[in-house]
């Protein structure tokens, strides 16, 4: 099937090369020039497992192809898929000027029929706007062409995108076209194992409110984990281990359980700041996101809290070693990252940082820009030397299991604050280092 998507991002970039691979025909548009000349020289443009070698193979099979014209992409696909950013304002309001132009603009350059796709996570009721701009557009030059405006939420992970891509848990299709439905339905069939399972059809307005209701639910978990660590931290309790005992029962499941330094990332907060602030503006108040929210909003300075008591508020002057900037391993995502909030606290109380991650120093480096008190660091060995103590941020597989002895000579005053628990507290201890984990039952004096 010919397929053209609107966005090389993280996630358009990732399902326009899964769908070559499956032997659709794909045509990949964006509106950065920079951005599409270098995918069609094969340069990457972000960081994500397995997809510069997928994308290699689409070019060289032909079956995936860029290019920054708009027209050229909206004459290409049968389906046309929107997946440019949707960003939200602190309060939460969703900018759709990106989805809108890209509708406007199939509007203007279409010449057949067409079933058009919002993929971009965005409120309910954007593919009727959607279908609103394409039908102006339309008999603004007295077109008459049959176009379907269908809503298909994208549940990938970054980290994992092409493997999610692949194998989806499930496709939502949000539209009441059969024709689109159809057409939708082929297109994925290669991914699809158990159609009655990973395949569920709807109305475009429960498939726009599922994506959110989904990032909403993942982001209530980790709060409410987040809230056990800090009653497990005073209660004496190790909440690894509660984490295990309630991830076992199968009502709950095991993901999405683990206490650490606060979400982050492109859509978790994006997108319940975004569901909060519609339900606010329509009467029907959230109560529990806004709690999401707040807890997640201080846990990202628990290690910094942390530092404090262990430095008994004296910070000034010392140099933190952090290990992983991007929000989660396996990306250089560093949008809305938590590490970015744990420098702002060390840099505000006149502490120097030695920062590495192995994907997302370029990002970090052009957000943070050049100053004083970071240093830009090339090795996790390297972020060590001369620093006072180690903050553990994102936990990516190289620091899963470091050499304790080899931190405990270069650290001035051996501690580790691990911010995703991926530590053995005795082993740390065992090295000569103090630990402090978010909600091990091992600081409780801190409160
Ligand atoms: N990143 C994720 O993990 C993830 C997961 C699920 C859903 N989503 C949603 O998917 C959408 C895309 O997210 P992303 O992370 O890939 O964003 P991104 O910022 O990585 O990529 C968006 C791309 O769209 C391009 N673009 C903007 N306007 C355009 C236009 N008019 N025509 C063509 N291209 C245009 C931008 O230049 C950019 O390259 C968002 O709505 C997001 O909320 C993201």
């Amino acid at each position: 099937m010919k397929v053209s998507i609107f966005g090389a991002g993280y996630v358009g970039l990732s399902f326009a090369a899964c769908l070559a691979e499956a032997g659709h025909e794909v045509l990949c548009a964006d509106a950065d020039l920079a951005r599409i000349e270098g995918l069609q020289r094969g340069l990457m443009p972000l960081h994500e497992p397995d997809l510069e070698a997928l994308v290699a193979a689409g070019l060289a099979a032909g079956t995936l192809q860029f290019t920054a014209d708009e027209r050229t992409a909206c004459l290409h696909g049968d389906v046309l898929f929107i997946v440019v950013n949707t960003p939200a304002d602190a309060e939460g309001r969703v900018d759709l000027r990106h989805v809108m132009a890209v509708a406007a603009g199939i509007g203007r350059h279409r010449d057949r029929e067409a079933v058009v796709v919002c993929k971009s996570t965005a409120p309910v009721g954007t593919a009727d706007q959607v279908e609103a701009v394409l039908s102006g557009e339309l008999s603004q030059r007295g077109a008459q062409l049959r176009i379907a405006v269908a809503a298909n939420p994208e549940f990938l992970r970054e980290g994992s995108a092409v493997r999610d891509c692949r194998r989806p848990d499930r496709v939502v299709i949000g539209s009441e076209n059969p024709w689109a439905v159809d057409l939708l339905t082929r297109l994925y069939e290669p991914f699809i194992e158990d159609p009655t399972r990973q395949l569920l059809v709807m109305d475009r307005r429960s498939a726009e409110l599922t994506k959110y209701a989904a990032n909403a639910m993942l982001a209530t978990r980790i709060s409410f984990m987040n809230e056990m660590a800090r009653l497990a931290e005073h209660a004496g309790a190790d909440i690894e281990m509660v984490r295990r005992g309630i991830g076992a029962d199968r009502r709950i499941g095991p993901d999405f359980l683990q206490a650490g330094a606060g979400y982050g990332g492109s859509c978790l907060a994006k997108d319940v700041r975004a569901l909060r602030y519609a339900a606010d503006r329509d009467g029907h108040a959230l109560r529990i996101l806004s709690a999401v929210e707040a807890t997640n909003h201080e846990q990202k300075s628990r290690l910094f809290d942390l530092m404090t008591h262990h430095f008994e508020g004296r910070i000034a002057g010392k140099t933190i070693a952090v290990w992983g900037l991007a929000f989660k391993p396996d990306t250089d995502d560093m949008r809305d990252a938590p590490s970015l909030v744990l420098l702002e606290r060390l840099w505000a109380a006149g502490a120097r940082v030695q920062v590495y991650d192995p994907a997302a120093m370029p990002n970090a480096r052009g957000l943070i820009g050049e100053r004083d008190d970071v240093r830009w660091c090339d090795t996790a060995q390297e972020a060590l030397q001369g620093a006072d103590v180690l903050a553990l941020v994102t936990e990516w597989a190289e620091f899963r299991r470091p050499d304790f002895a080899g931190i405990a000579k270069a650290l001035r005053t051996p501690a580790i604050f691990d911010g995703r628990n991926v530590y053995d507290a005795a082993e740390v201890e065992s090295a000569g280092i103090a630990y402090y984990g978010i909600g091990r039952g091992r600081s409780s004096l801190l409160h």
